[in-house]
């Protein structure tokens, strides 16, 4: 239960097996008078206790976005994020959000965002201060992760005099220091070799498994997508794919399955798009294998012929095609 100047409102928790839920995610970019980008585009999704789910999609789709409005980071425009206790991060007022941060999300941001002015250590000690943990405490705690990261020869270093790698390892252990049940990673192997990406995803699972930690993590490393027991797809703020254990990023269709989420859109895989070529009519019947769509007419192929160039980056397009292969924009399937 929490309470406003207002009014006091009743939460209830999740049910037992979820650690977080997100419901309707938008965000827009943008103020008054700009020209806005519509980030997030109604994102719904639950991370389960103790599950490791990692989300990939081409640079630009709203990862980062999505993490942090999930971790309350960025106001989202709308929609509800409910944490495992049946709180709304998006109702809290923004003190009672930093509070609840502290208490509850481990967060490692894409630019590691250290404090350059404390030496890695006092980094790393930062979130422990904020709860109050005893000084003997937040030491042995300091010590015990610098060392599991292979940093403590570093403690005494500020962020601007270690390496890239040695920054990042900071970033896990602050993100790590308070035991958090859940933990929001970007790209947290992006600036490491494939030996400590190991290491650090050991120590994610290490936590998983005596805490009952949830992540979720976006990052496009073949070492998280094997590490991951569920991964979603997102593309332009949309949520159009979800993947089991074995993928192979190189060739997402052969693992992915389609989701129709909760506004009941459901996006076709580029190559569907390309067989179907291009008619904007479908007719539809359920048959006993699932649904059939049926174009309602040939495409008119002289028309077809005149989307020539990528209206974002001007490279070529082949007839038949409607996502650019360099920029990766949709092209339009309208022909003028
Ligand atoms: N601070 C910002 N202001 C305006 N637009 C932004 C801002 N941050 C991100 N965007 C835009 O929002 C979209 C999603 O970005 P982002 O979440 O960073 O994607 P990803 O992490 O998948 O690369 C992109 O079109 C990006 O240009
Ligand atoms: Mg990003």
């Amino acid at each position: 239960m929490y309470s406003d100047k207002t009014k006091t409102i009743q939460i209830e928790p999740l049910p037992e097996d979820l650690a977080l839920q997100a419901i309707d995610v938008y965000h827009v970019y943008g103020l008054e008078h700009q020209n806005k980008v519509v980030a997030l585009k109604g994102v719904s999704f639950d991370i389960k206790r103790s599950e490791i789910l990692g989300i990939i999609g081409p640079s630009g789709s709203g990862k980062s976005t999505l993490l942090l409005s999930l971790g309350g980071m960025l106001k989202p425009s709308a929609g509800q994020i409910f944490y495992s206790d049946g709180t709304d991060i998006t109702k809290l007022a923004e003190e009672k959000q930093f509070e609840y941060r502290r208490h509850n999300i481990g967060y490692v941001f894409q630019e590691q965002n250290l404090i350059p002015y404390l030496s890695a250590e006092k980094n790393i000690e930062m979130p422990m201060r904020l709860v109050n943990l005893n000084r003997s405490k937040r030491k042995q705690r300091v010590k015990e992760l610098m060392e599991i990261l292979g940093i403590w020869h570093r403690r005494t270093h500020s962020p601007k005099r270690i390496s890239g790698g040695e920054q990042q390892r900071v970033s896990i252990a602050r993100a790590l220091a308070n035991n958090p049940r859940l933990i929001f990673a970007d790209e947290p192997t992006g600036n490491v070799d494939t030996e400590t990406s190991t290491q650090i995803l050991e120590l994610f699972k290490e936590l998983k498994e005596d805490m009952g930690t949830s992540y979720l993590i976006c990052s496009h490393d073949p070492i998280v997508s094997d590490f991951s027991e569920r991964t979603l797809e997102i593309r332009d703020g949309i949520l159009i794919g979800e993947h089991l254990q074995d993928i192979d990023l190189t060739d997402l269709d052969s693992s992915r399955f389609l989701v129709i989420d909760n506004q009941n859109r459901i996006t076709l895989p580029e190559k569907a798009i390309s067989e179907l070529r291009g008619s904007l009519l479908y007719t539809w019947t359920m048959t006993e294998d699932g649904l059939l769509l049926k174009p309602l007419r040939k495409l008119d192929e002289s028309k077809e012929s005149k989307i020539k160039n990528c209206t974002t980056c001007g490279a070529d397009i082949p007839k038949g095609v409607y996502s650019c292969s360099r920029c990766g924009a949709k092209l339009t399937r309208v022909v003028r």
